[in-house]
């Protein structure tokens, strides 16, 4: 079969023929591979960055994606970490880790949408007690993981979402998506405006721009006894972020991570059935972009914004 094949970290991968994997336990399927999404966490785990990486090549990128089983049944399905993902013509699935989707269900949108949607579902679901009518702040709005947390707070019953990023364009369609407000990151007086009482942050960024908004909204706070609870979620803007120490004895600030370790694999498995359903039915709006999987080696470079998704 042909796959998508990493043979060195500092190169995009290669369409080339690679064996067909083999079921190894019972709970195990191969399946014909439909479409697979190239999220930046794919990014990271075909560039070795990933914090669950060890380092072994050759490695065939892909996290999770929409197959074909042998009875037929058309699944969504996440990979463990190891070198066979989902960028291939077939892969093997572990039926316990994989849900059926309705029939006739489009893959494309699925494989785009899981895994960005999943950040916002899973931080709201499991990471915090987010109640029906509280405020949220999503740092970093402009990217498809942003622009699904704030369709994804709005359907857990937000009562209002303000949309952070730095490109107008894009932070121009957020209202469209179901944002009350947008602000631009290049203007701390407006962040302080809009999103000064929030709740929660949900924060992809990380990095300054992180630091500075918290600033912001820890010192313009007008009741700084209300609890501000910050999700951090994606570092897109930098690893590490300088937090002054202040921020966490002048506010009620708490700060806690959502991801692969903070979040067991076994909560995510048990959120994947209703966000797939949500996202089969078609509610919440998707900005993907179909790329044959002969054709990954140059997707690798394409970074235009929508979520590409490979199709074997
Ligand atoms: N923890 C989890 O469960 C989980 C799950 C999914 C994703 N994530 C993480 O979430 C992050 C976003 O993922 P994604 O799928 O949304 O990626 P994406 O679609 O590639 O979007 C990334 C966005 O980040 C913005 N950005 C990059 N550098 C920035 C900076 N210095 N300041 C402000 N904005 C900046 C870009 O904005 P411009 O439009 O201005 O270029 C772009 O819109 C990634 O770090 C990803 O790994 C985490």
């Amino acid at each position: 079969m042909h796959a998508a094949v990493v043979t060195s970290f500092g190169s995009p991968p290669v369409y080339q023929e690679f064996p067909v994997p083999s079921p190894q336990t019972s709970d195990e399927v191969l399946v014909d591979v439909l479409a697979a999404g190239l999220h930046p966490r794919v990014q990271s785990q075909a560039d070795g960055s990933h914090y669950t990486s060890t380092g072994e090549l050759p490695l065939v990128p892909g996290i999770d994606g929409v197959g074909r089983a042998p009875d037929g049944s058309l699944r969504f399905f996440v990979l463990p970490d190891t070198t066979m993902g989902a960028m291939a013509e077939q892969t093997v699935v572990d039926l316990r880790r994989s849900v059926v989707l309705r029939p006739g269900t489009d893959p494309i949108p699925v494989a785009a949408a899981m895994n960005p949607a999943m950040s916002s579902w899973v931080a709201l679901r499991r990471r915090i007690d987010f109640t029906p009518g509280q405020s949220v702040l999503v740092l970093g709005a402009t990217g498809n993981a942003g622009a699904m947390a704030i369709q994804v707070a709005k359907h857990f019953g937000a009562g209002h979402v303000v949309g952070a990023g730095r490109r107008s364009d894009r932070l121009a369609a957020l209202p469209g998506l179901g944002a009350d407000a947008t602000v631009s990151l290049n203007a701390p007086d407006d962040l302080s405006q809009a999103a000064r009482d929030v709740d929660v942050v949900l924060d992809y960024l990380w990095g300054d721009p992180a630091a500075e908004a918290m600033r912001v909204i820890v010192t313009d706070r007008t009741d700084r006894a209300k609890p501000l609870t910050w999700v951090q979620i994606g570092s897109i803007a930098g690893p590490e972020a300088a937090i002054p120490s202040a921020a966490l004895r002048a506010a009620r600030l708490q700060i806690v991570g959502s991801g692969q370790g903070s979040v067991p694999a076994r909560d995510f498995l048990v959120e994947l059935p209703a966000l797939a359903d949500e996202i089969s039915k078609g509610t919440f709006a998707i900005d993907a972009r179909a790329v044959p999987l002969a054709d990954v080696e140059a997707a690798w470079k394409d970074t235009a914004g929508d979520r590409i998704v490979i199709t074997p």
